[in-house]
């Protein structure tokens, strides 16, 4: 960032609104983001650091994982969403789960983790590779760094037969963008991890796809999330058509292609802690 540019701004906000988009996406990605844990090595009885933890899916996803006798403790920066996600976890009843208010760049912790994870943060830090190296401290030798983060390049490889789809994809990428986040961090995990002094990761991808009008308005859910900055940042919603009917549309497109919709490609990369 230049002396001149303007701070960065969390794009997606913290209305209720949005705090719901996350619980639905978080169910639509909880399978996805499961096995993925689990294949990284996260189990029973672990003690994990759960990065941007948002209303606390991934924690409590985790404490799934990890058990009664493991701990989860989220970071988060936004104290609504830290209310959200405290409350859940009361409701849910587990005791194992804590959550900290803090930037993920500054955490300080003096018992050490054995593993730290998250799931669509490192997109939003301006410094990845600090973050990771300061992460990696906290975590102990032979521990685990395991992120699941965004890419959406092989979205438009296969979308190109739905336009209305692409046009909001491409909104959503720009006003991601233009916000500083980068929605196209899923595959630079690979250098990242390594320039923070991770050995090289272990990576998969996983795209999920869908045509149920649930499933569609996870786009329409997404730029409805975003739009106070798409008007901020003087993006124009013009090309998506009329606004209000533009869950009908995306549905109507996808139908008469005869095929499916996809969803961003959720990359996962873990890596052990020398
Ligand atoms: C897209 S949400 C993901 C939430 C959760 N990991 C999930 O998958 O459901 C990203 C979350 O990271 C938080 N966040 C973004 N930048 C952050 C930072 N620098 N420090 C702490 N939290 C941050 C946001 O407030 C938001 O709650």
């Amino acid at each position: 960032m230049t002396a001149n540019s303007p701070p960065s701004r969390y794009a997606l906000g913290s209305t209720d609104s949005e705090h719901e988009r996350l619980i639905q996406q978080a169910a639509r990605l909880a399978r996805c983001t499961e096995r993925f844990f689990r294949e990284a090595g996260i189990g029973k009885d672990q003690r994990v650091l759960d990065l941007g933890s948002g209303v606390g899916d991934v924690a409590m996803l985790v404490a799934k994982i990890v058990g009664p006798s493991g701990e989860v403790v989220g970071v988060e920066r936004d104290p609504r969403s830290i209310a959200r996600a405290k409350a859940r976890v009361a409701e849910a009843g587990l005791r194992n789960v804590s959550f900290t208010q803090s930037d993920v760049s500054q955490i300080a912790s003096t018992r050490p983790f054995d593993a730290a994870v998250g799931r669509f943060i490192l997109m939003f830090v301006p410094d990845p590779v600090a973050v990771l190296r300061s992460l990696s401290e906290l975590v102990r030798p032979g521990g685990i760094l395991a992120f699941q983060e965004s890419s959406w390049a092989p979205i438009f490889a296969i979308s190109t037969h739905l336009p209305l789809w692409s046009a909001a994809a491409s909104l959503m990428c720009e006003t991601f963008q233009r916000s500083r986040a980068n929605p196209e961090i899923g595959l630079a995990l690979y250098r990242i991890f390594q320039e923070a002094g991770l050995p090289a990761p272990a990576m998969q991808m996983e795209i999920p796809l869908g045509d149920d009008p649930d499933f569609i308005r996870w786009m329409y859910d997404v730029i409805c999330s975003l739009r106070p900055q798409i008007q901020q940042l003087n993006l124009s919603l013009g090309e998506l058509g009329d606004f209000d009917t533009l869950p009908e549309r995306l549905q109507a497109e996808v139908a008469a292609s005869n095929g499916v919709a996809s969803w961003m490609a959720v990359v996962g990369a873990w890596s052990p802690k020398a």
